[in-house]
C-alpha cells in the first residue's frame, strides 16, 4: 500500500513540476526529485518489512506505526508476583540502591575451596607478599584439615563441611566461605577459587582490576540445550520461568553488595536446593552451575559481567576441563590465556551455537582472565620459577 502510495505521489510532483521546467536545462529538477521519492518509498518498504527491534527505533516512525509492529509480538503476561517474591524483591532492591560502603583499607577476600591441603600454596604466598592489608584469605576444606605451608594461609581454615559434586552442598560451601569473609567490613570484593587455580597476574594488577569497577564477574549464559534449560524444571515456577534460567561456572567473583543480597536469598535458593539435583526428574542439575547465573539474572542482569575471571580450557570437550601438567606450563601458555579479551560460550545444543562478546572493563576492551584453572600438583615448581616472568601484565 505504502509503495502505490508513493508512487502516485511521485507522478503527481512529475505533472506540477514538468511545465515550468520547459526551459530549463532537461529533467534537472524533476529527477532529483523523483530520485528522493524513491529513496523515500524505498526506506518506507524497509521499515515496514523490518520493523524496528528497539523502543529507541519507534521514534523514527510513527507512534501508530510502532503499534502495528509490537501488535506482531505474542502478548507478555503480566505475573503477579507472590508474597515471597514481593519481600524478596524489596530487601535485594534496597540493597543494592544503598551507596557501597568504601572502606579505606578495602581488601579483596581470596576464598578458596578445597578438599584438604593446597598444593599451590608457596605459588599463592609469593603472589601475596609484600601486599599485606589489601587482602584476606579464607579456607574451606571440605575433607581433610589442610597443612599450610604459607604464613597468609595459617589459622585462615573455616569450620567447613562435606562438598558432594553436583549437589546443593557445593552451593552451602560458598555461601558459608561468603559468610566468613562478610564478616570483615573490610572486605569489599569476593573472589571463589579452588585448589588447582593460579594468578595470572602480579597481585596490585587484579586489585586495580577488581576494586575499581562496580559489576560482579559471575559467569551467566543462555544455552537452550540438554545441559542448560534441559535441566529446568517447571517445579521451581511462579518465582523462577525457564526464561530466567542461566548457566555458568561456579568460579565467581563479586562486589560486597552482591555478596550481601547472596546471603539475604532464600527463597531462590530453597528452589535450587529442592529442585536442581542430580537425578531429580531424570535430569542432571547440577545447582552450583545454575544458581547465581540464575539469581542474578532475576534480580540484578545488568550488574554481573556475564563471564568469569577465572580461565579454564573446554576445547577438549571432554567432561571435566584440561588439567595442565607440569610440560604443559610454559611462558607462552600463560601469555595464551591472558591474551585472550573476548568471552566465549558454546550451546549444548545440536546448533552448537557460539555466543561471544568482548570483555569490557569500564567500557574498555580488556584481558578477560585474572586467574586460571586447572593445574595439578606437579605444575608448581615451574610456575614458581615463571611467575614473575609471566605476571607482568
Ligand atoms: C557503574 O558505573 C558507571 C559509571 O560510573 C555507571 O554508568 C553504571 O551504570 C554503573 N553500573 C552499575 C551496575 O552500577
Ligand atoms: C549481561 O547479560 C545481561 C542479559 O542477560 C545484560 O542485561 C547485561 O547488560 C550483561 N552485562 C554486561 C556487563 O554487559
Ligand atoms: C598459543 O597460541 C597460539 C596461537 O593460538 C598457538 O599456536 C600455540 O600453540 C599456543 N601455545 C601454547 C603453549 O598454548
Ligand atoms: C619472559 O621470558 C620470555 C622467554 O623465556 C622472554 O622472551 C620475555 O622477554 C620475558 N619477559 C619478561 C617480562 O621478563
Amino acid at each position: 500500500m505504502k509503495f502505490e502510495k508513493g508512487w502516485r505521489l511521485g507522478s503527481m510532483g512529475d505533472m506540477q513540476i514538468l511545465p515550468g521546467s520547459r526551459h530549463r536545462p532537461p529533467m534537472k529538477k524533476p529527477t532529483w526529485i523523483i530520485v528522493l521519492v524513491l529513496l523515500v518509498c524505498v526506506f518506507l518498504i524497509c521499515a515496514y518489512m523490518y520493523p524496528p527491534q528497539s523502543s529507541s527505533a519507534c521514534y523514527i516512525f510513527s507512534s501508530r506505526g510502532c503499534k502495528h509492529f509490537a501488535n506482531w509480538l505474542p502478548p507478555v503476561p503480566a505475573r503477579e508476583y507472590t508474597d515471597d517474591e514481593i519481600a524478596s524483591r524489596v530487601v535485594i532492591k534496597d540493597i543494592l540502591n544503598s551507596p557501597p560502603v568504601v572502606s579505606r583499607k578495602s581488601k579483596i577476600a581470596f576464598m578458596f575451596l578445597s578438599p584438604g591441603s593446597l598444593p599451590l600454596e608457596r605459588l599463592w604466598d609469593s603472589f601475596f607478599q609484600g601486599h599485606e592489608g589489601k587482602f584476606s584469605v579464607y579456607v574451606h576444606a571440605s575433607k581433610h584439615k589442610p597443612f599450610h605451608v604459607s604464613r597468609y594461609f595459617v589459622n585462615r581454615d573455616i569450620r567447613s563441611d562435606q562438598v558432594i559434586w553436583g549437589k546443593i552442598s557445593m552451593v552451602d560451601a560458598e555461601r558459608r566461605i561468603l559468610a566468613n569473609a562478610l564478616q570483615d567490613p573490610d572486605n569489599q570484593h569476593f573472589v571463589l577459587l579452588s585448589d588447582s587455580c593460579v594468578p595470572l597476574y602480579h597481585f596490585d594488577y587484579i586489585y586495580t582490576y577488581l576494586m575499581h569497577t562496580n559489576i560482579s564477574y559471575v559467569d551467566c549464559f543462555k544455552d537452550p540445550g540438554p545441559h542448560g534449560n534441559g535441566r529446568y524444571s517447571e517445579r521451581m515456577l511462579p518465582e523462577v520461568e525457564a526464561k530466567d534460567f542461566r548457566k555458568g561456572a561456579q568460579w565467581f567473583s563479586m562486589k560486597r553488595q552482591h555478596a550481601i543480597i547472596v546471603m539475604a536469598d532464600h527463597l531462590y535458593y530453597s528452589k535450587f536446593r529442592a529442585y536442581c539435583q542430580p537425578g531429580f526428574e531424570g535430569r542432571n542439575c547440577i545447582a552450583d552451575e545454575h544458581y547465581l547465573p540464575t539469581f542474578f539474572q532475576i534480580v540484578d542482569p545488568g550488574g554481573i559481567a556475564n563471564w568469569s575471571v577465572t580461565h579454564v580450557d573446554w576445547s577438549e570437550r571432554k567432561w571435566h576441563p584440561k588439567s595442565y601438567r607440569a610440560e604443559d606450563v610454559t611462558y607462552q601458555l600463560l601469555k595464551n590465556i591472558t591474551s585472550v579479551d573476548v568471552s566465549v560460550h558454546v550451546t549444548s545444543d545440536e546448533k552448537k551455537e557460539v555466543q561471544s562478546w568482548p570483555c569490557l572493563w569500564n567500557g574498555m576492551q580488556k584481558p578477560c582472565y585474572l586467574f586460571a584453572r586447572k593445574f595439578t600438583p606437579e605444575t608448581l615448581d615451574t610456575l614458581l620459577h615463571i611467575f614473575s616472568n609471566y605476571s607482568a601484565p
